[in-house]
């Protein structure tokens, strides 16, 4: 049977400087996801990338005195590198300077001017150059730019205008209907109030920056950043190009994850370029909270407030980020970054919690049974727990992981590691060892450790991908009985499984020590 589809993308970083940690955070929630339906049997399509147009880049450039192609290909190098060491696996890197999308950005611009959905007119506001965003004075704070609180100046220019308000009717039709579209549900109601208050045409060309794609047929006008931006969804499928393949398989995407500043511009913008250029709309769009500081700043590249994921991964290992950030924050809400909660959580679950299961149950395996388990066996009644819980763990998950609530899968499959543990001091291994007639029933124990340690480490794929295979290695788990559909079965490990000693998993950090070295970096 063939399999189905599954696409998924991220929002495109700005290539305006090195990515951070709040960046990050997102294309390892997508990754979770790309690989959970992987797992899951799908043909899974998922697209991550660079957004690198616009005056802001234009001005960063000519600070650092370097062309602005010079400057983006530095930062969106520095960008892959980044998605690469935190191990994301995506499918396709797009570039909104890559040669095929800025021509499918042209034709598409020229279809909607052809067709009467872009017009020329003029646009004035007030401007704040690092957002590269024009306001109206009602939306000033204090009559400063209301993202980034800088001073803004009064400007006008010639530009081409989207048609937006002529499909607010639409737009709100297409909510209504399709409860599943915009995630979480409070997001949902902020985007109808928005539409109600009544759509502005927006504003798609620029005059006053050259650092863009071309209007082609009136080429003093560069494409304004979101017709650029938001249409890679569909140019590096190969939409409009001789080989659109790609696009007729995965298009519309499954899910279009980005932050919760930017659910306006995929859940109204968006859709409407799509209901213009009359194809079909994403199936949902889910806007995730940020990453903020102890303080309750965001961080962010244009403040400068940011924490660097190489320092972090190189510290403390990778899968240990992509676990911190998918474990200590409710997908959906912000989250408070701290260096603390960081190692806290680190020692607690990783080093105490799973490494201490895995390392004790190998170790006690090779220590009683060196070669292999022997095949007598006997079970008592306090197994019965938590063979139960392992047995019914993959069920919960799927439904956890199917509402992107990862936190919640991982406090699931932690419970069961935190049970696992309190079976070990319940079974006494040791004491069971010292009478040469326990050795059928310490057999079982450590059989049904090392099943515990299987089940829970082929769900831990999708969020600590390069833990779970060290984990297989030692507890002596053959692929067959690592496939994800097996978790879903107790007692696959051959009876006579045999173990390999490996090294830690999790190193226990020291805090006091950890904060003090952070804080120099
Ligand atoms: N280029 C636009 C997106 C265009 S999508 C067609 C953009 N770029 S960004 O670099 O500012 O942000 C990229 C993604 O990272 C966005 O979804 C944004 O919400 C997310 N994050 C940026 N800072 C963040 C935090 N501090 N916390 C969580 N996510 C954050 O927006």
């Amino acid at each position: 049977m063939e399999k189905q589809k599954y696409y998924i993308t991220t929002a495109i970083a700005y290539t305006s400087g090195k990515p951070h940690i709040g960046n990050t955070y997102e294309v390892v929630l997508a990754d979770a996801i790309a690989r959970y339906k992987r797992l899951e049997g799908y043909d899974v399509f998922f697209q991550t990338g660079t957004d690198e147009h616009g005056q802001k880049i234009e001005l960063k450039a000519e600070e650092a005195g370097v062309t602005p192609k010079e400057f983006v290909d530095n930062v969106a190098g520095e960008i892959k590198r980044i998605w690469d060491l935190m191990n994301t696996s995506y499918d396709k890197f797009i570039r909104t300077t890559d040669p095929d999308h800025e021509k499918q950005v042209q034709k598409i611009f020229k279809k909607l001017y052809d067709q009467g959905d872009i017009y020329k007119g003029y646009y004035e506001g007030m401007y704040c150059t690092p957002c590269e965003s024009f306001f109206t004075e009602s939306q000033l704070v204090d009559g400063k730019c209301p993202d980034c609180g800088r001073e803004v100046q009064p400007a006008r220019e010639e530009a081409y205008f989207f048609k937006m308000s002529k499909y607010a009717d639409r737009l709100i039709e297409h909510i209504n209907t399709h409860p599943e579209f915009i995630q979480p549900e409070s997001r949902k109601n902020e985007m109808i109030s928005f539409i109600k208050q009544g759509l502005q045409d927006l504003c798609v060309s620029r005059t006053s920056f050259t650092w863009g794609i071309p209007v082609d047929f009136d080429p003093k006008h560069v494409v304004y950043v979101w017709v650029d931006a938001l249409t890679n969804y569909i140019t590096a499928m190969g939409y409009g190009s001789d080989d659109d393949s790609d696009y007729k398989k995965y298009w519309p995407a499954d899910v279009h994850f980005v932050g919760k500043e930017i659910v306006r511009f995929h859940t109204i913008i968006w859709p409407a370029m799509l209901m213009a250029l009359d194809l079909p709309l994403p199936k949902q769009v889910y806007g995730h909270g940020w990453l903020l500081f102890g303080d309750g700043t965001k961080m962010s590249k244009s403040k400068g407030n940011v924490v660097d994921p190489n320092i972090l991964c190189e510290r403390y290992g990778v899968d240990a980020i992509r676990y911190f950030l998918l474990r200590e924050f409710p997908f959906g809400s912000d989250g408070l970054f701290s260096n603390e909660s960081l190692i806290t959580r680190i020692n607690a679950d990783l080093a105490n919690d799973l490494g201490n299961l895995v390392s004790r149950s190998v170790a006690m395996a090779e220590k009683y049974f060196g070669d292999a388990l022997p095949a007598e066996r006997k079970s008592e009644p306090i197994d019965d727990e938590i063979i139960s819980i392992a047995k019914s763990l993959k069920e919960t998950y799927d439904r956890h992981m199917e509402s992107y609530a990862f936190q919640n899968a991982l406090i699931d499959i932690f419970k069961l590691i935190s049970r696992t543990n309190k079976y070990i001091d319940e079974t006494a291994p040791w004491v069971l060892a010292k009478d040469e007639a326990n050795r059928p029933r310490l057999a079982t124990v450590i059989y049904n450790l090392l099943e515990c340690v299987r089940i829970c480490a082929i769900l831990l794929t999708p969020f600590m991908p390069a833990t779970s295979p060290k984990i297989f290695a030692q507890i002596g788990a053959p692929a067959a009985v690592t496939a994800y559909e097996s978790a879903g079965t107790w007692g696959l490990l051959p009876a006579d499984v045999h173990v390999h000693k490996g090294e830690g998993l999790f190193p226990r950090i020291d805090v006091a020590k950890e904060l003090a070295a952070l804080e120099q970096t």
